[in-house]
């Protein structure tokens, strides 16, 4: 089972997800460690609660975003972390930071990528009137929301949605999605491919429509 972080910043519910999903001992990845960068992030009482170990690293208390990157980097190799998932983690990181885990650093995202990258998706996506919206989970590359896509989940969009009843069904998804896409990183099925992801030897399709 690799061993993998959770980068959080908020209340968790992505990180519970993966949580419970990685209670099965057949699951590829086990929750080795929860790393938030704000010190009152509701998902470290949670993680707690769950009995996983729980860090802060506060990006205030240190001088620039190289300093912040250094001090996580220590946390995850003094735990023996080999992949990070970033779950409502709402701090930018720097391509050195990024390099350093090329391919074994994943975030999920409230949106069908490649649309709405960026912050306040659901307002956009009603303002926009698509009528699919969802998630997806995405290697990380320096350019933001914009790396290779390892699985995605759809929702409709109904015509008296507001974004937060809209966020709400989305949620849903990304907590069935993030545990389907760490699975298939964990067990080495999603190949990079350039900007894209070969799926090899994967039996479930990452493409989720509720
Ligand atoms: C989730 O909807 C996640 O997709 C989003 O923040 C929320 C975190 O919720 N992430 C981003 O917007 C990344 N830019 P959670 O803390 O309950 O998992």
């Amino acid at each position: 089972r690799r061993r993998t972080a959770v980068l959080v910043s908020g209340r968790g519910s992505n990180m519970v997800a993966l949580i419970e999903a990685a209670k099965d001992p057949s699951y590829p990845a086990e929750i080795a460690l929860v790393l938030s960068n704000r010190p009152g992030a509701g998902a470290l009482d949670r993680a707690a609660a769950a009995g996983i170990p729980t860090c802060v690293v506060d990006h205030k208390a240190h001088p620039g975003r190289e300093a912040f990157e250094d001090a996580m980097q220590a946390e995850l190799e003094a735990r023996g972390i080999e992949l990070v998932c970033l779950a409502g983690f709402m701090r930018i990181l720097t391509p050195g930071f990024i390099a350093r885990w090329e391919d074994r650093l994943i975030n999920i995202h409230p949106s069908l990528l490649p649309s709405f990258r960026g912050l306040h998706t659901h307002e956009r996506a009603l303002q926009e009137g698509v009528r699919l919206h969802g998630c997806t989970v995405h290697y990380v590359v320096p350019e933001l929301d914009a790396g290779p896509i390892i699985a995605q989940g759809a929702v409709p969009v109904l015509d008296d949605d507001t974004p937060d009843s809209l966020g709400a069904r989305v949620l849903g998804v990304e907590h069935r999605l993030y545990p389907l896409g760490l699975a298939l990183v964990a067990a080495g099925h999603a190949k990079r491919v350039g900007n894209r992801v070969h799926l090899e030897g994967a039996r479930p399709q990452p493409a989720l429509i509720s």
